[in-house]
């Protein structure tokens, strides 16, 4: 039986340290405070939302939320983002994704300073991150590193597949594995042979969005698997993209869903925000 690696428990540990060094930054005068935008009102965004400001203020950072109605235009949003950079308190500005139809996300993060970018998702801070220059790391595949580090997983000279190619998970997540030193393949919905790769994994990383796809025939005894998915099952219940119940029993070690990466997303973005105030 496998491992669980406990995103709770991890996240609760990085919270924690992060609490101290902000309790620290305020002995200097070290303060500032995280924009947190949110265009309507979908319900699994407002919950995002919510988490991100009660994470605030568990580590002690002021957030600032606006929550702006679902016909805000594209001017005014981007109007606002350049109100929110100019203030100098504001250490980092976050607009909850995804936007409505009629703005266009990629003109909103060009928006933000990349010095408030603390999700990670401006071209700067990809391209910093892509050359290993400093910047912003995106939360989630910077949340897995933490994960893997602290369970003491060894990722150097790995082979590790990341099923998913997304701008915000599996791209970045690829990047910082070849960082941390692994041999890293990307595979996506027109690999051939995917289960016949995914065995080859020492690390197998999933975040392919579709609900339970990945069972036994992708994993190698003994690999570890890592499931960025997060999904409602047909009885409402939360479930990833792992069939956890079968590969647990084979993978050395395993994240669940929920309590595996969902919340060291969040304690990444306060660690971005924390880095930010530091740096500011
Ligand atoms: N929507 C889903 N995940 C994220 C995230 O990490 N950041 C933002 N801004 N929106 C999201």
């Amino acid at each position: 039986m496998a491992a669980i690696i406990d995103g709770k428990k991890i996240s609760g540990q990085i919270k924690d340290e992060l609490k101290e060094k902000v309790s620290a930054l305020k002995k200097e005068g070290k303060t500032g405070a995280l924009a947190v935008i949110q265009v309507g009102s979908d319900p699994a965004s407002s919950v995002y939302v919510r988490n991100k400001k009660n994470a605030c203020a568990y580590i002690g950072i002021e957030s600032l939320a606006y929550e702006l109605p679902e016909e805000t235009s594209e001017k005014e949003l981007l109007g606002l983002i350049e109100e929110l950079n100019e203030k100098e308190e504001v250490r980092g500005i976050l607009v909850q994704l995804p936007l409505p139809p009629h703005i266009d996300e990629g003109k909103v993060i060009l928006a933000i300073r990349p010095e408030k970018d603390v999700d990670g998702f401006h071209p700067q801070s990809v391209g910093s991150m892509v050359i290993g220059e400093k910047g912003f790391v995106s939360c989630t595949p910077a949340g897995v590193i933490q994960l893997l580090k602290r369970s003491g997983v060894e990722i150097e000279g790995k082979r590790c597949v990341v099923v998913g190619r997304s701008n915000i998970v599996g791209k970045p997540m690829a990047l910082l594995m070849l960082r941390e030193n692994a041999t890293v393949t990307i595979a996506h919905s027109r690999t051939k042979n995917l289960p016949e790769l995914c065995r080859q994994a020492d690390i197998l990383i999933v975040a392919v969005g579709k609900p339970q796809m990945i069972g036994t025939e992708y994993v190698r005894e003994g690999a570890v698997v890592i499931d960025v998915g997060i999904h409602r099952n047909a009885d409402n219940k939360l479930c990833g993209d792992v069939k956890f119940d079968e590969v647990e029993k084979i993978a050395s070690a395993i994240t669940p869903v929920p309590g595996g990466v969902g919340p060291m997303t969040i304690a990444m973005l306060m660690a971005n925000c924390v880095q930010s105030i530091e740096e500011g």
